[in-house]
């Protein structure tokens, strides 16, 4: 029997600190739990799955269920030279990294002390120095709300492609489980500046070193969300046209340009843009854009959704009549 609990505090819950009230709430932590919360979920006006909240904006209050997935465990298979890795959706994904560091599975040492929970990694296809996670993702088990089955999704299924997938925004499904197929052989992905060049200062790099690399890199730029509210990067960097990219390009020589699957469009920076503008460590109330990377917004303390949301809305304001260049907003806006 569930304990649906009422008036629950989500403050702590979600990495930007915004505060917030949820007029219900239940954990889960059983598969066996799942056919029982497909049926009370229609007592409610809307339901949402909370995992790590990092990648969520949340309102001051949520009127409706919130379940929090916190389904744990990790199993490993070793077929040679492959290893494929389950584990549950409530798993830590930091401490999911670390353990496959430590059981000889690599491939996601890039993608080390990014926060939040396994199971959201592949609803915004997580990527961070040259790694997305879609590159190792075998399989997503979701349970399906509107049928009450287990379905299995393979990574075609899946629709990955920059911070999206098939799953953002698609509240059906609840992730269960993601599978991951990791190399046995260390295999360092140092296509990324900054991680090449401190990689380059060892004579043996491991994929141990590369992990500490990563982290040191992360602590450096992006503040910890447990001692400054924020979601990470808080707005894609846009991908535009490559004819307008090349206009913009001449104007501004040295804004950072990114090739994407698409050969007629580019990927522009948008912490340069917002750096270029002298906004990077400025403050309004409550809010304000990390000192160290443009294109992080933090709370100091207190802020609610609507002041983070209208300072936002202030910053696309100032980009779109200085660049004529749309930012959209990364993490997902709760009402
Ligand atoms: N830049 C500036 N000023 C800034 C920040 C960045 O000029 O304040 C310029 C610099 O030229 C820098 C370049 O932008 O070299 C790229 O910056 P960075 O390496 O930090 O990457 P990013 O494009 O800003 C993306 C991801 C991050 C990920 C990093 C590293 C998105 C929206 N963000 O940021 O992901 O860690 O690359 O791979 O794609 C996240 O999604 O929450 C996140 C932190």
């Amino acid at each position: 029997m569930l304990n649906i609990l009422e008036n629950i505090d989500l403050t702590l819950l979600n990495t930007l600190h915004l505060k917030s009230i949820a007029s219900h709430y239940i954990v889960l932590n059983q598969v066996e739990q799942l056919d029982e919360i497909r049926e009370i979920i229609s007592n409610y006006p809307k339901f949402f799955i909370l995992g790590g909240g990092s990648n969520l904006i949340i309102p001051a209050r949520y009127q409706g269920l919130v379940i929090h997935n916190e389904l744990r465990g990790i199993t490993i298979t070793d077929f040679g030279q492959e290893k494929i890795v389950t584990a549950m959706a409530g798993e830590n994904w930091d401490d999911f990294v670390a353990y496959c560091n430590q059981n000889g599975a690599f491939g996601l040492e890039n993608l080390s002390l990014i926060p939040g929970t396994v199971g959201a990694s592949p609803i915004q296809n997580i990527g961070a120095y040259g790694v997305e996670v879609k590159d190792f993702i075998k399989e997503v088990v979701v349970y399906d709300l509107q049928t009450g089955q287990l379905v299995s999704l393979n990574n075609s299924e899946c629709q990955f492609s920059y911070r999206n997938s098939f799953l953002k925004n698609n509240s059906r499904f609840i992730v269960i489980s993601v599978s991951f197929s990791l190399l046995t052989e260390p295999c360092l992905n140092a296509n990324y500046g900054d991680v090449a060049q401190r990689l380059s200062s060892l004579t043996h790099p491991t994929p141990y070193d590369l992990r500490n690399i990563i982290i040191r890199i992360r602590q450096s730029k992006l503040p910890d969300p447990n001692k400054l509210g924020n979601a990470g990067s808080f707005f894609h960097n846009p991908i535009i046209p490559k004819k307008v990219a090349q206009k913009l390009c001449i104007q501004n020589p040295n804004l950072p340009i990114f090739t994407t699957p698409n050969p007629e469009k580019i990927k522009v920076s948008a912490g340069w843009l917002i750096d270029s503008l002298g906004l990077k460590g400025l403050r309004q109330g409550n809010v304000g854009i990390y000192q160290e990377h443009a294109l992080v917004m933090v709370n100091y303390g207190g802020a609610y959704q609507t002041e983070l949301l209208k300072f936002a809305d202030w910053v696309q304001s100032k980009i779109k009549e200085h660049y004529d260049v749309q930012l959209n907003i990364e993490p997902i806006i709760l009402d």
